[in-house]
C-alpha cells in the first residue's frame, strides 16, 4: 500500500493502483516528476494560489488541495500571479457566484502573460449545469474543473491536464464513498478542522446546498477518533468537527452512534483542549448533546445554531421543521444548563411571501435572545430549490430596508453580549502576531471572541489566562496573567 512516506518508492512505470488513496499518491508522485522537468525548464519553482470561498467545509477542503500541491512540488504564493491558480468556488447566494466570475475575468490577462500557467476551478458551483455551460461558453482559458464529489481525485486530474493540455471537466452527480487517509495541510499547527460528516438531506427549501453536495454521508467514529488523534499527537489544541448539520451524526451508520456519543470519545483525547462544532440545526439538538457539553468542559461553550426566521409561517415554507416557541425553548433550555454559553445564529430576510409581521417575528427572537453575534443575509434565489418558484418574492428595496434593521438590532444585541467578560480572567488560544502592533498577539476566547494583548510569537499556539480589561465592540483588549 502506497501512503505519504513511501511516495519515493512508488514505481511509476506500472499502472495506477486501483484502490484508493493509494492511486492518488501514485499520481502526486507522477505530477512531481513532471514539475520537476519543468522546474528544470524555467530555471525556478513553480508556485500556486488556492483561494476559497464559502463556508468551513470548502476551507478544510482547501487545506486538502495546498497539501497536494505542496507534495506536487508548488510553493504556495497566495496570489492569482501564481503558475497555479485554483478558486474553490461557494454558491449558496448569487453574490458569491459573481465575485468568481469576476476574478477569472481578471485572470485572463494574467495567463496571456503566462500561458504556461493552470487555472482550475472546484467546489459547490461546479456541481451547477447552468456554471458548467457557463464557463464552457465564455471561459474557455480555464484548464481544469472538477466538483465537490471528486476533490480526492485531485492529483490524478491534475496529471491528466499536465499531460494532455486540454481543458478537463470531471463532475459526478453523485457521490462514491468516503476515501480516508488523504494529506491536509493545516492553516494554523495548532486548531483545525475535522470532517465528521458531508453533504445535507435537510432540504430547506431555499437552500442548493444538498443539491452541491449530495445526501448526508456520516464518517466512522473509528476513523474521525483515528484522525483525531493523530492530530493531538501532532500537537494540535483545537478541533472544530465540520457537517452541515452536525446533530443528525451517525443516523445512517451500522451501528448508529449520536454525535454526543461521538463528542465524547473526542473530548477524552490527551492532548485536544478545545472542542467545537459546526453547524447544529435546531430540529436535532438533543438533551443528551446538552447534558454532553455541559459534563466536558473541552467542549466550547458556543453553539451556532441558525435561526433563520422567527416566524412560525416562515419557518414552516422554509421546511425547517420548528417553530419560533420550538427555537426559544431550546435557547432557554442551553441557557440554563450553560448560563455562560455564547449562542450565535445565522438569519434570511426576504423569503418569498415575508410580510412585515414575519419580520416583526424575527426582530422579536433577535430581541428575546439577544445572539452574541448573527450572520444576516438577504434571500437569495437559487435556480432548482423550491423556494425559487414560490409566489410572492419579496421586491429588493424591502429586502434592503428590513436588512439593513435586522443588522441593527443584531448588532446593539451583540454589542451588549460581548462585553459581558469586561474584567474577567478567561482562557485565550494565541493564534498570530497582531496585524497591526508586532509587540501585540491575537488570540480567541472558547466562545470565538478575539482578543488582543501584548506579547511575543513564543505564546502562539498557547493557551493562557488574559484579564480582558476592555470591550470594543465585538473584540477585547487584555492583560495577559500568567505565561
Ligand atoms: N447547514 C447550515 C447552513 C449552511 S449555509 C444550517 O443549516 O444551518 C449557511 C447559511 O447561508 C444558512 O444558514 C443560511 O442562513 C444562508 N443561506 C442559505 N441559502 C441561502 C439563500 N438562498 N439566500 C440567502 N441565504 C442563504
Ligand atoms: Fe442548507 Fe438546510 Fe442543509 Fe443547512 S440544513 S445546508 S440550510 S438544506
Ligand atoms: Fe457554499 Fe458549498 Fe459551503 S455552497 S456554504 S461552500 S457547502
Amino acid at each position: 500500500m502506497y501512503t505519504e512516506s513511501d511516495l519515493e518508492k512508488i514505481n511509476t512505470e506500472l499502472s495506477p493502483p486501483e484502490e484508493e488513496p493509494e492511486r492518488q499518491y501514485f499520481y502526486i508522485d507522477m505530477c512531481r516528476r513532471y514539475l520537476l522537468e519543468k522546474e528544470k525548464e524555467k530555471g525556478r519553482k513553480l508556485t500556486c494560489g488556492v483561494f476559497t470561498f464559502g463556508c468551513q467545509m470548502n476551507f478544510h477542503d482547501s487545506e486538502k488541495i495546498i497539501a497536494i500541491l505542496q507534495q506536487i512540488g508548488y510553493e504556495n504564493i497566495d496570489s492569482e500571479d501564481a503558475d497555479f491558480v485554483i478558486y474553490n468556488t461557494c454558491t449558496v447566494r448569487e453574490n458569491a457566484n459573481e465575485r468568481v466570475y469576476g476574478r477569472l475575468g481578471q485572470l485572463k490577462a494574467r495567463k496571456k502573460k503566462n500561458p504556461d500557467s493552470i487555472i482550475a476551478l472546484c467546489g459547490c458551483m461546479m456541481q451547477e449545469e447552468h456554471v458548467i455551460k457557463k464557463i464552457r461558453e465564455s471561459y474557455s482559458y480555464v484548464d481544469l474543473i472538477f466538483g465537490t464529489h471528486n476533490i480526492y481525485k485531485f492529483a490524478e486530474l491534475l496529471y491528466t491536464r499536465f499531460i494532455s493540455e486540454r481543458q478537463i471537466i470531471d463532475i459526478w452527480k453523485e457521490a462514491g464513498g468516503i476515501v480516508e487517509e488523504l494529506p491536509v495541510q493545516r492553516k494554523f499547527s495548532f486548531k483545525t478542522g475535522l470532517n465528521i460528516m458531508y453533504g445535507c438531506n435537510n432540504f430547506c427549501s431555499y437552500c442548493i446546498v444538498p443539491y452541491v453536495r449530495g445526501r448526508e454521508r456520516s464518517r466512522k467514529p473509528e476513523d474521525i477518533i483515528s484522525e483525531a488523534e493523530r492530530l493531538a499527537g501532532e500537537g494540535v489544541k483545537e478541533i472544530m468537527l465540520l457537517g452541515q448539520n452536525v446533530n443528525s451524526y451517525g443516523k445512517n451508520l451500522k451501528p448508529e452512534i449520536t454525535f454526543a456519543e461521538l463528542l465524547k470519545r473526542v473530548a477524552d483525547i490527551d492532548g485536544l483542549e478545545r472542542i467545537r462544532f459546526m453547524t447544529s440545526h435546531p430540529k436535532d439538538l438533543s438533551d443528551e448533546l446538552i447534558t454532553t457539553m455541559k459534563e466536558q468542559k473541552k467542549i466550547c461553550r458556543h453553539i451556532h445554531l441558525p435561526l433563520q426566521s422567527g416566524s412560525t409561517r416562515i419557518l414552516q415554507k422554509m421546511n425547517r421543521r420548528y417553530t419560533k416557541e420550538d427555537y426559544l425553548a431550546l435557547v432557554y433550555k442551553l441557557r440554563e444548563a450553560m448560563p455562560d454559553i455564547s449562542i450565535t445564529t445565522d438569519i434570511i430576510t426576504g423569503f418569498p411571501g415575508e410580510t412585515e409581521e414575519d419580520f416583526k417575528e424575527t426582530l422579536d427572537v433577535v430581541k428575546t435572545v439577544k445572539f452574541d453575534s448573527a450572520f444576516t443575509f438577504k434571500y437569495s434565489k437559487r435556480t432548482g430549490t423550491p423556494a425559487a418558484s414560490m409566489d410572492n418574492q419579496v421586491p429588493d428595496d424591502v429586502v434592503k430596508e428590513r436588512f439593513d434593521r435586522l443588522l441593527l438590532a443584531v448588532q446593539e444585541a451583540a454589542n451588549e453580549r460581548t462585553g459581558r467578560f469586561e474584567e474577567h480572567v478567561k482562557p485565550v488560544l494565541v493564534e498570530e502576531i497582531n496585524e497591526h502592533n508586532p509587540n501585540m498577539v491575537t488570540g480567541r476566547l472558547e466562545n470565538n471572541t478575539v482578543v488582543h494583548f501584548a506579547g511575543d510569537a513564543s505564546l502562539i499556539g498557547q493557551i493562557v489566562d488574559v484579564k480582558l480589561s476592555e470591550c470594543k465592540g465585538f473584540y477585547y483588549i487584555g492583560e495577559i496573567i500568567n505565561k
